[in-house]
């Protein structure tokens, strides 16, 4: 088994977190894949911040240009967020023809378009599993299992924060600076997190969706979008006297004629809908297509591990096609040898 060596941009949370996962469960995943990874660069914008112990400072440099041409380095994971450095990242990897893993929602909701062009042009892939409900696989789910659907709707709580936030207004009645500060320190937020309150993070999220769904670049500029940020606790408790609970919702649906709209909106949902119990840093996506009708996706939607969960998944993904080992995308079964607990009367 070759092994894989892994190009590391961030190393905030989320890229904490893909290390650490790579590490506890190398043997799992190499036993289960044959791909065998090894990080060999870390860019990181400052190297005197304090780390967990035992992260691999030898490896950690502040130039990105170090990580995406390093020799050694087969793919490269970006995880610094913005649209600015981390579009040089990925443009640079594609062109140097090492597959991308990114989380990154905004990038790729901004300025895809010209990403995904150079992507297919050198023929290297972009992964992004990371960059839409964290731990969820739905991009997986839109790109693969609902292929031969046409998607008629979407319905989705995609941001963490603005949820985590809203719950703990409603339910410990915290004003909304100290529940943003908890969503901070719980590691759900943005390094920077007006995107989170202002709405913007899930709508990049719901433009990633009804990008795979519909097949055609779309405008941000076009699309509507409201944040958390005017909701008040006043608001909140009339829902809930109303019977309704306040969520950020985003709506994906195609019309008669073909349009596609697009909506995030803090919304009045009915307490006897199944979104409405969707709380904390859970995130949910309804996706009803033609054949398939509705299914519902649940899980972690944003934090260190299931965010590292999905670039985890990715990475193998990357070095199966870096490989040219098609044919298998998940497990390769009968690796290992395992026991059973022995079932007791
Ligand atoms: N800040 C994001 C959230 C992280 O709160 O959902 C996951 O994309």
């Amino acid at each position: 088994n070759k092994t894989l060596g892994i190009g590391l941009a961030g190393f905030g949370t989320v890229g904490t977190g893909v290390w650490e996962t790579l590490e506890r469960n190398f043997d799992l995943i190499s036993n289960r894949t044959g791909v065998r990874t090894e990080m060999m660069r870390i860019a990181v914008r400052d190297i005197n911040k304090s780390r967990p112990e035992g992260a691999p400072v030898e490896k950690f440099t502040t130039d990105w240009k170090d990580v995406v041409n390093d020799p050694t380095v087969d793919i490269v994971v970006e995880l610094i967020g913005g649209t600015t450095t981390a579009f040089e990242i990925v443009e640079a990897a594609l062109k140097a023809r090492k597959p991308v893993v990114t989380g990154n929602k905004a990038l790729l909701a901004e300025r895809g378009k010209a990403l995904f062009a150079l992507s297919r042009e050198m023929n290297t892939p972009i992964h992004f599993e990371a960059a839409v409900a964290g731990g969820i696989p739905i991009i997986k789910a839109v790109q693969d299992s609902f292929v031969g659907n046409r998607i008629e709707t979407m319905a989705g709580i995609i941001n963490g924060t603005s949820n985590y936030i809203l719950e703990r207004m409603t339910d410990a009645g915290l004003g909304y600076p100290e529940a943003l500060k908890e969503a901070q320190e719980l590691g759900y937020a943005e390094a920077d997190p007006t995107l989170d309150v202002n709405g913007w993070d899930a709508a990049h999220k719901a433009i990633l969706l009804a990008t795979l769904s519909y097949g055609f670049s779309i405008d941000p500029a076009e699309v509507y979008v409201r944040g958390i940020e005017m909701v008040r606790g006043i608001d909140i408790e009339f829902a809930k006297r109303l019977g309704f609970v306040v969520k950020l919702l985003c709506v994906v649906r195609e019309h008669e004629n073909g349009t596609v709209e697009i909506r995030t909106q803090p919304s009045f949902i009915p307490q006897s809908h199944v979104l409405s119990s969707v709380n904390g840093v859970f995130n949910a996506v309804a996706i009803n297509g033609d054949a398939s009708g509705e299914s519902l996706f649940y899980g972690r939607g944003a934090g260190k591990g299931p965010t590292a969960s999905s670039v985890v998944a990715d990475i193998v993904e990357a070095a199966r096609g870096f490989a040219q080992e098609a044919g298998h995308r998940g497990f390769l079964p009968y690796q290992t040898e395992g026991q059973l607990v022995p079932i007791e009367d």
